[in-house]
């Protein structure tokens, strides 16, 4: 039997928001299933891949922290979805590029839904196609933020809890991009190439604590941003994928699936492109 509660959440300050929000969560009849259940932290889960994520990793038994920074209409959305599924599941809103809002988010998904064993690290801002002539430092930082700041803050707050239970996931999302090489994306590739950089030593440092640090790196994947997409530039992409077409949400979601589980356990450190052959070469 499923209970829907709402509980409130104080995440503290995101520019612009009100301070106090509610959380939305889901499925909180608490079993011993429930206090065995794997808690997997998705960062910018309300729309995207990261819903997607979530809501695969709902389906696959974990209790999910459904992270967002404004749309508490996109994740109660996501939470609902999960809870209708069976699963479980609850909405938490927080800047994952502020410090003190990291700290919050991660004791209040503890506080509601255990420690995390299962973190993915997704969310991302606008990400502006800017000229080199144009480039400066705020714009690259407005990157870094995402890929670099984030992580190293979600890291530092989710592996203690990691530590003392001798396992945990860590899983980047990452980007194509780095291969592909658009014009106008500097800032952005080189953002998710410093990602991969902290991704892949990260994977060193923490596989004898059994920890595996992994990179799940997707092509084009069409979401909700992309809506008003020039349907020729669209065409251009999808004549460059061998596989003929574009991804899906749920194809990254089953690369996330797969790393985040027991049988990805000798995975260390990989990085899974899914793109549909478009970086072959
Ligand atoms: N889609 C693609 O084609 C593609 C391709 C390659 C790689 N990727 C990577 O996949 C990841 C997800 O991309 P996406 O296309 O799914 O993005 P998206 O649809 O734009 O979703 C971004 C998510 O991040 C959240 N977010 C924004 N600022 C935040 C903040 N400060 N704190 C917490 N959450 C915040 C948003 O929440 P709110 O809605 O509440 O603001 C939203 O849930 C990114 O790392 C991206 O680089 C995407």
């Amino acid at each position: 039997m499923l209970v829907t509660v709402l509980l409130a959440v104080d995440l503290g300050v995101y520019p612009g928001q009100p301070t106090h929000v509610t959380g939305w969560s889901s499925a909180t009849l608490i079993s011993m299933a429930d206090k065995t259940r794997r808690v997997a932290l998705v960062t910018g889960a309300s729309r995207g891949l990261g819903a997607a994520i979530a809501e695969r990793l709902g389906t696959d038994g974990y209790a999910v922290a459904v992270n967002y920074a404004r749309s508490e209409q996109g994740a109660r959305a996501v939470v609902d979805r999960i809870g209708a599924a069976g699963g479980r599941a609850a909405a938490f809103r927080a800047d994952v590029t502020d410090e003190s809002g990291v700290t919050a988010l991660v004791e209040a998904v503890r506080g509601e839904l255990g420690p995390v064993d299962t973190l993915v690290l997704n969310a991302t801002g606008p990400q502006p196609t800017t000229a080199a002539a144009d480039l400066d430092w705020q714009v690259l930082l407005d990157q870094l933020s995402f890929f670099v700041k984030s992580p190293v803050l979600l890291l530092a707050a989710v592996l203690p809890d990691m530590v003392a239970a001798g396992r945990g996931r860590v899983i980047h999302i990452g980007s194509d991009v780095i291969e592909r090489l658009p014009i106008g994306n500097s800032a952005y590739a080189a953002a998710k190439y410093a990602q991969l950089g902290l991704a892949r030593i990260w994977a060193k440092e923490l596989a004898p604590l059994g920890i595996t640090v992994n990179t799940v790196a997707p092509g084009w994947v069409p979401v909700e941003r992309h809506a008003a997409a020039d349907p020729a530039l669209l065409q251009r992409y999808v004549d460059g994928v061998p596989a003929g077409r574009f991804g899906t949400p749920e194809e990254i979601a089953a690369a996330v699936s797969f790393l985040a589980g027991d049988d990805s356990a000798f995975v260390v450190g990989a990085r899974l492109t899914v793109n549909g052959g478009s970086t072959v070469g």
